[in-house]
């Protein structure tokens, strides 16, 4: 098997954008940051070294990590985080997945800026299950913050309100058309008439679900979180952070230039950024002036566009991609996941709350010692193992008037036997206020069995549950006033973070972790340490 290496400088650097310069923390230098090119069975190793004042992780997303936990990322969970001047080599296998993934630092929230594409080909020689397209173009979506995003956090915490929202969102790294900062380049898609792309979409952003579209233009989706799925013909892709879509974009409009947007989708109406970014879809035959189309932005509310797409997701489910989804259940698990309040002394503004989020009433709290480092090295008081499979409490979970209650804090980890099949059904709430939670588990790739508005059936709702083709993926929207159930099977040993996967979220507590115990078989167990492993 092949080894590819990696040299990942974590550096400073001065970016102009929105007409503003400000020094950005960056791989290499560059926003979005490199691509990372493996093919499926590769090994990849990844040098990271610290050059910056912050303390660094970097967390390879939907990479499953199978037995190598320790080069997970996430900061706390896997791994103490790398100190200024220091280094940590990620040494990681890839194993039965290709497509398109990211990577990004898992840390406060240096990840607006830390992020890159990970393109997984398929093994050499494989093809892929739909015609091989003329290019492939990764297109990264992002965020672009005026603000130092650390004094964001600050606010967020602090003030007990929701902090600040990006002041644009970015096409791989630019915003496009600005109206106040008309100087400004953005990304030029180039196309030749008849041809096929691939576009390896990536959602990078720290807070906001996005549409993405292009003028005129159809997109076959085939690829979600690096697994097939049975091509559709959209006009409308919705995106949330940490998801990551491959279409093909058939070239087979009048030469020209069409506009390519990615705007905010959030089904409540609370405060958004509401900028859509864009770029540009550039035919090569195009002449001199012709005109440029333009497409209709989707309302920021524009559920029914989010749902067209969501629902036509299905498991390519072909002889050579089977969907192995679990058809019974050891552990059904069932988390409340939202916002709430919780007790602040310094939110003099709020009246002594703040913001919270909680998954079961638990807001989680970061420990200062790796959990996984507790966990194999038995290492007393970090965190407990008692993180509760329920809600405390029955209430109408998305209902209105919401009811209000206080969450508990605690650093709680949810306990598997190796191997066991898991459904867990992830229950908005409203006790804040309706949102949609895009949830990421770490470890895994997971079936989407169902999906609904309301509160969850237990009795009605697993009737309706596709266990044939369900989509697979690593990173769900739980709708607003809605649920959606999961099922994955726990055969990989080791701590696995679950969480919201909008930043503000996370940071108010919106995450918990599962721990999954050894096997038996020699191949069952966590793999050693690296001897490099960083030191809290
Ligand atoms: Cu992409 Cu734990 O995150």
């Amino acid at each position: 098997c092949r080894v590819s290496h990696y040299k990942f400088n974590v550096v400073m650097k001065n970016t102009t954008r929105l007409c503003s310069s400000k020094p950005i923390v960056t791989v290499n230098g560059r926003f979005p940051g490199p691509t990372i090119y493996a093919r499926e069975d590769d090994t990849v190793l990844v040098n990271v070294v610290n050059h910056v004042k912050y303390n660094v992780s970097i967390h390879w997303h939907g990479i499953r990590q199978f037995r190598t936990g320790w080069a997970d990322g996430p900061a706390y969970i896997t791994q103490c985080p790398i100190q200024p001047g220091q280094n940590f080599v990620y040494n990681f296998t890839i194993s039965s997945q290709r497509g398109t993934l990211l990577w990004h630092a898992h840390i406060l929230w240096l990840r607006v800026t830390v992020h890159g594409a990970i393109v997984i080909l398929p093994k050499f020689g494989v093809p892929y299950p739909f015609p091989k397209p003329h290019k492939e173009i990764v297109i990264i979506l992002g965020e672009w913050w005026k603000s130092d995003v650390e004094d964001v956090i600050d606010e967020a915490l602090k003030s007990g309100m929701a902090p600040n929202v990006s002041d644009a969102h970015t096409i791989n790294g630019f915003p496009g058309f600005v109206p106040n900062c008309p100087s400004q380049g953005g990304f030029t898609l180039k196309v030749k008439s008849g041809k096929a792309y691939m576009l390896r979409i990536i959602n990078a952003g720290l807070n906001e679900e996005l549409f993405f579209k292009i003028a005129r233009h159809k997109l076959t989706a085939v690829e979600v979180d690096a697994t097939y799925i049975k091509p559709f013909q959209i006009d409308t892709i919705e995106i949330a952070p940490g998801q990551t879509t491959s279409v093909i974009l058939k070239a087979d409009q009048c030469p020209g230039k069409y506009v390519v947007t990615a705007s905010p989708f959030l089904d409540t109406p609370v405060e958004v950024d509401n900028m859509t970014a864009t770029a540009m879809l550039h035919y090569y035959s195009t002449v001199a002036n012709s005109p440029t189309t333009f497409t209709s932005i989707p309302p920021t509310n524009a559920t029914p566009i989010a749902n067209k797409f969501i629902e036509s997701l299905r498991s390519l489910n072909s002889k050579t991609y089977p969907a192995k989804v679990p058809l019974f259940v050891d552990h059904s698990l069932f988390f409340t996941v939202g916002l709430g309040f919780f007790p602040c002394p310094t939110c003099k503004a709020t009246n002594g709350i703040r913001a919270a989020a909680d998954i079961n009433n638990v807001t989680f709290v970061m420990p200062t010692t790796a959990l996984l480092q507790a966990h194999y090295f038995n290492i007393k008081g970090v965190f407990t193992d008692d993180f509760p499979g329920y809600p405390p409490f029955v209430f109408n979970y998305t209902g209105d008037p919401p009811k209000n209650f206080q969450t508990t804090a605690g650093t709680k980890v949810y306990r598997l036997p190796y191997d066991s099949m898991v459904q867990v059904v992830l229950q908005g709430t409203t006790v804040l206020g309706p949102e949609n939670h895009p949830i990421h588990l770490h470890g895994f790739n997971f079936f989407v069995v169902g999906r609904g508005l309301g509160n969850y059936n237990p009795k009605k709702d697993p009737k309706r549950f596709n266990l044939v083709d369900p989509v697979e993926r690593n990173t769900i929207g739980v709708p607003s006033r809605g649920w959606v159930a999961i099922r994955f099977r726990a055969d990989n040993p080791g701590v696995w973070f679950l969480h919201c996967h909008l930043e503000v979220h996370t940071t108010w507590g919106l995450k918990m972790a599962f721990l999954v115990e050894n096997g038996k078989g020699p191949n069952e167990c966590l793999l050693p340490p690296p001897k490099d492993l960083p030191k809290c």
